[in-house]
């Protein structure tokens, strides 16, 4: 087991009607910036009680946070909270609002050139109080320290990771998911079981409760899943899916143990590049990782084909094998492709993107396995 320090101050406050609690959970003498995506929060009520809890404060509001949150929208907020002397921010939404929500919190007292905070992560040694309302479980954003930004213009999508991300509260009512479309629903089943396999499939590392804490996730969002898609109304289903999505990155399951994310890091190329949604590029590009790294990750396969798959019989090669394509069908069974050519990307994206990754000189994944040679392999299994 390695050494860590495990901190979590992110206060959860769960279940239905809570959205209510803003107006005790806030002080009253804050300036609050409230962000918000596209609209979907006030075709479905959020706003409405988001605004109604908040009717004794002092509101400002920031619209139009898009899907893969970019530098130039999230500045435009950081400068009207200056304008406005905000001093605490409110994120109404998915991971992008909230993300983009918390970029904005470090970069309003910041005096630099505010991208210099996500080149260098360290930088960041103040910042504006946060806390979210999420509507879109998925990102697990809503209880951690890690945001993810990009800059359409020079076709970066960059991670951050910083104590001062932590939300102080996150309000979790899962009646706001009865509102999710099938798509967004599915992508954040498969964004949540992935970031427990990033942080679950290296090597068997005896940390047995790690271990048991990833398999119950995996479990429960194998369950789940399927019934996230049919019965998207059901309360306890979508709370489930909801407390598994917070669970799966708020780093309860990754104490100690040796991680892997190289398949978020090398996936964020397809979003910058060809547009596809975070879970989507996460689809496309696992199986295919599995494949080429089976002999590095073999042992690993093999427990989770028999604990989360229960394959009892086979070698263990024969198990890895069967644990990849039971991952890969339950993509498929979620309604997401698995390979690139099914969203129209053509063969020669797999030179631009080894172009790009070699040109960083950056190695990911644990043991840093997936050399920018690596993940070229990785795209070309993944066509
Ligand atoms: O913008 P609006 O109109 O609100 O619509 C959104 C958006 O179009 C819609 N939506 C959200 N809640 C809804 C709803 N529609 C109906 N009813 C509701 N209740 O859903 C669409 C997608 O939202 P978005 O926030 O983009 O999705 P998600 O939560 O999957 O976030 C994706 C972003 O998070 C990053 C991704 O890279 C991507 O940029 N990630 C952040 C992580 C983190 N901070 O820890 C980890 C993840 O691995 C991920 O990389
Ligand atoms: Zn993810």
């Amino acid at each position: 087991m390695n050494n860590f320090t495990f901190e979590n101050p992110t206060k959860l406050i769960f279940g239905k009607g809570t959205i209510a609690q803003l107006a005790t959970e806030i002080e009253k003498e804050r300036r609050i910036l409230i962000c918000f995506g596209g609209g979907s929060a006030k075709r479905n009520g959020v706003y409405q009680q988001v605004k109604e809890a908040l009717k004794n404060h002092r509101t400002w509001e920031f619209w139009g946070i898009e899907p893969n949150p970019d530098y130039d929208t999230a500045m435009k907020a950081v400068k009207l909270a200056r304008e406005n002397q905000i001093d605490f921010l409110l994120a109404v939404g998915g991971g992008s609002v909230i993300d983009a929500v918390k970029f904005i919190a470090h970069a309003i007292p910041y005096e630099g050139d505010p991208w210099e905070l996500i080149v260098d992560n360290t930088l960041v040694r103040r910042s504006t109080p946060l806390a979210t309302v999420l509507t879109l479980p998925a990102t697990g954003s809503e209880m951690n320290h890690r945001g993810v930004l990009s800059r359409r213009r020079t076709l970066e999508k960059v991670s951050f990771i910083t104590p001062y991300s932590f939300p102080r509260f996150s309000i979790l009512d899962p009646e706001v998911t009865y509102s999710l479309p099938t798509k967004q629903l599915a992508n954040g089943v498969v964004d949540a079981f992935m970031h427990t396999m990033e942080q679950y499939m290296t090597y068997p590392d005896h940390n047995l409760l790690m271990d048991r804490w990833a398999e119950g996730l995996l479990m429960s969002l194998i369950e789940i899943g399927p019934q996230v898609l049919l019965q998207p109304h059901d309360y306890d289903t979508m709370a489930n899916f909801m407390l598994c999505a917070s669970m799966a990155l708020n780093g309860f399951t990754g104490m100690g143990v040796p991680q892997d994310w190289a398949t978020h890091r090398i996936g964020y190329e397809l979003t910058i590049l060809f547009g596809l949604d975070h879970a989507q590029t996460l689809a496309v590009v696992y199986p295919a990782l599995l494949r080429v790294l089976k002999q590095h990750k073999r042992d690993k396969l093999a427990q989770y084909a028999e604990r989360v798959w229960g394959i009892q019989f086979g070698s263990t090669d024969e198990k890895a094998d069967a644990a990849i394509e039971k991952t890969e069908a339950f993509f498929q069974q979620m309604g997401l492709h698995t390979r690139m050519s099914q969203y129209g990307i053509p063969a020669e994206a797999v030179d631009t993107i080894y172009n790009r990754i070699q040109a960083r000189g950056v190695s990911y994944g644990e043991n840093l396995l997936v050399t920018p040679q690596v993940a070229r392999e990785i795209y070309q299994n993944a066509l």
